[in-house]
């Protein structure tokens, strides 16, 4: 397994070095390609990340930020993380980037995924920087335990990108149980994966996700037994 752990002693300095190993990626991958995709995840854990990153001098014409997930919820309404991504990483200097969201609702879960589908398609690949959270329930992206969609979505022999999820409504989802996700096989075509985690409860989680092997139960376990890949995880307390 080929993942590397980033321990800090507290969160300012996590911020920090993810929002230094992000603008390398992103400056390499311009380099190399002239261009750069930077795919974001929402949740609260991020939100400095982005902020620090929106102040870095970086080519951000050149970066196409992209959405990981999204709810089944308009921007203008709570929860959207399209609005969360342009109130903290589309600021100041960042506010130059091309962003692709995910446009929900939809009148239904198959336009979605056509329509999500369509606009992925184009986007540059492999992506080069991929911001991941975990949940508590041991989800990644909207890949939550044992949600109708999981198993498609979760299929890396398929060339699927996007895919509408209906998770079970608990304590992690609240009401917003329908999402749009990447699917793993479109998370996988990055080619750095961030897996950003923070406190005593998700360290918890994160090991007991390393130690089985059941990924309907814990979706993050496919992220992290992806061998091949180049995934980092960071963690404060
Ligand atoms: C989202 C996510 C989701 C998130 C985790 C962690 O849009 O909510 O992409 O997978 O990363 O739920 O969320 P927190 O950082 O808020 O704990």
């Amino acid at each position: 397994m080929m993942i590397e752990e980033k321990f800090f002693p507290d969160r300012e300095r996590l911020v920090q070095a993810l929002a230094n190993d992000c603008a390398s990626k992103l400056q390499q991958g311009i380099k190399e390609q002239g261009q750069a995709s930077f795919l974001v995840s929402g949740g609260s854990t991020p939100e400095p990340v982005y902020r620090e990153l929106s102040k870095r001098p970086l080519p951000w014409s050149d970066i196409t930020v992209a959405l990981v997930d999204e709810r089944w919820v308009d921007k203008t309404e709570s929860g959207s993380n399209h609005a969360f991504i342009e109130k903290s990483l589309l600021q100041n200097a960042a506010a130059e980037a091309p962003f692709l969201g995910m446009k929900t609702p939809h009148a239904s879960a198959a336009e979605g995924e056509a329509d999500c589908e369509r606009a992925y398609s184009e986007l540059p690949r492999p992506f080069d920087v991929c911001i991941l959270g975990m949940g508590s329930d041991g989800h990644t992206a909207s890949l939550f335990p044992h949600a109708e969609g999981l198993e498609q979505a979760l299929n890396t022999n398929g060339s699927q990108l996007c895919k509408a999820i209906n998770a079970k409504q608990s304590e992690v989802t609240g009401s917003h149980t329908e999402r749009m996700t990447l699917t793993l096989a479109a998370i996988l075509q990055s080619r750095d994966i961030k897996l950003l985690i923070t406190g005593e409860e998700k360290l918890k989680v994160y090991r007991e996700a390393l130690l089985g092997s059941d990924e309907l139960e814990m979706p993050i376990r496919s992220i992290l037994k992806q061998g091949h890949k180049a995934v980092t995880v960071y963690w404060a307390p």
